[in-house]
């Protein structure tokens, strides 16, 4: 049994130059784990709490030294001397020290930092990769509750154009997304995504548009005329790759509704006008575009509040569509059973950071398991080189991963990552 000798904060840099925590454990027996926590934009109101120093005079007030300290301090004195492969006992232990509903004492940085490196040292310790262990957590916590799935390479869903609050207030929805269902390999994947990301990018150029300027995650950002005519472009990109929509590749959406909703109406614009739609207007808007292109998952299509609308939605599409709930559950097993017992959707955006510890991320994912609901294991807008969710979502056998795009370091860390598990699982 390896125990926790030593745990050390640290403040890094995420891909949008803010501060994040990077946490550093040690084990008695030489085992180092390491992991960075990441940090979203359009962050869900239910979300564990991200504690961020307040100190104008650095990175704007959005330090995380105070985060960094409790590491170094409360939560290496109470995480010492624990078996690092125990994790529901680390996080317990976390929870506990913490002692608040949404980690704010601490903050989930904090929290979920040392919890994610507990996993890393136990897996280095154990010489196994990061993947192999987080299955037999999986086969702890889902024993007697739920079918162990082997671990299995998730289908990626890509962002191909970026807009909302990861862009530059070109469209209102946040992800036009791509999945190349028909592919046989990670590999031929990944090709078929970057082969239609090219494409696009030279369509975009072509009609005048911003066909080389990218957003947070990657997409491209063009300022288009509306969501309607960025679906548009994806579908052309799809074709000119020489892949077939629908077939070898569908498109999925994060509307990401919550943040152009004032808390009665959906303020969005069509064709070029701005209009203002009720929920059972907005619902309908949502069912005449997946009717008109090849959609097959749609995230966030209302309001992370507007739950009978979301039981509306789901009733109307669900049989046919992945109803992805990610501000609408927010990874919060909680919000999840409600969206089970309401039929508010049927899949669930899993977000490590959204609750704050990896036992109950996997108890959500049990939970989503065992209702039938799909996962779809997701990176944040704000990411580092940290590759956990890729090894997550194979050890989960996640349904799809939301990684971002096909470019920028920070999402290419995780593909790539993907492609090695991919030889280790042969
Ligand atoms: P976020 O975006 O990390 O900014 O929340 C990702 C998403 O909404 O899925
Ligand atoms: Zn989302």
């Amino acid at each position: 049994m390896a125990t926790i000798a030593e745990l050390r904060g640290r403040e890094v840099l995420d891909s949008r130059g803010w501060p994040t925590v990077e946490v550093d454990l040690r084990c008695h027996d030489g085992a180092l784990g390491r992991a960075i926590v990441p940090s979203g934009a359009s962050t869900g109101a239910a979300e564990a709490h991200e504690l961020r120093d307040g100190d104008a005079k650095r990175h704007d007030g959005r330090g995380v030294l105070r985060a960094v300290a409790h590491v170094d301090g409360e939560i290496a004195a109470a995480l010492r001397g624990m078996d690092v492969a125990d994790q529901a006992a680390i996080d317990g232990r976390l929870i506990e020290l913490d002692g608040t509903p949404n980690k704010s004492r601490l903050g989930a940085n904090a929290v979920l930092g040392s919890s994610l490196a507990a996993a890393h040292a136990a897996a280095a310790s154990q010489s196994i990769p990061l993947w192999r262990h987080l299955h037999r957590l999986v086969e702890r916590s889902f024993a007697g509750v739920a079918p162990v799935p082997n671990p299995a390479l998730p289908m990626p869903m890509t962002n191909a154009i970026s807009g909302g609050l990861h862009a530059g207030g070109n469209l209102d929805f946040q992800d036009v997304l791509v999945m190349p269902v028909g592919a046989t390999s990670l590999a031929e994947a990944l090709e078929w995504i970057a082969r239609t990301y090219r494409r696009l990018g030279e369509l975009l150029s072509a009609a005048g548009f911003e066909g080389r300027l990218v957003g947070d995650e990657g997409g491209f950002g063009p300022r288009l005329d509306g969501n309607e005519q960025a679906i548009e472009f994806v579908v052309r990109a799809i074709e000119a790759a020489g892949l077939s929509p629908g077939d070898d590749v569908t498109i999925a959406l994060d509307v990401a509704a919550t943040h152009f909703f004032d808390g009665h109406r959906y303020n969005i614009r069509r064709g070029g006008q701005r209009e203002s739609l009720a929920s059972g207007d907005m619902i309908d808007f949502i069912d005449r575009i997946a009717k008109r292109f090849p959609i097959a998952s749609i995230e966030d299509p209302l309001a992370e509040e507007d739950w009978p609308a979301w039981t509306g939605l789901t009733a109307k599409l669900g049989e046919k569509l992945q109803i992805v709930g990610d501000d609408l559950i927010a990874t919060n097993p909680k919000r999840l059973q409600r969206a089970i017992d309401e039929r508010a959707a049927n899949a669930a955006l899993i977000k490590l950071n959204q609750i704050g510890t990896l036992s109950e991320t996997l108890d959500a994912i049990r939970l989503a398991r065992s209702a039938g609901f799909r996962c779809v294991v997701s990176a944040r807008s704000g990411e580092t080189e940290d590759t956990t969710i890729a090894d997550l979502a194979v050890a989960t056998a996640a349904d799809q991963i939301k990684i971002g795009s096909i470019v920028r370091g920070e999402r290419l860390a995780k593909y790539n990552r993907l492609l090695r598990i991919a030889e280790e699982l042969n």
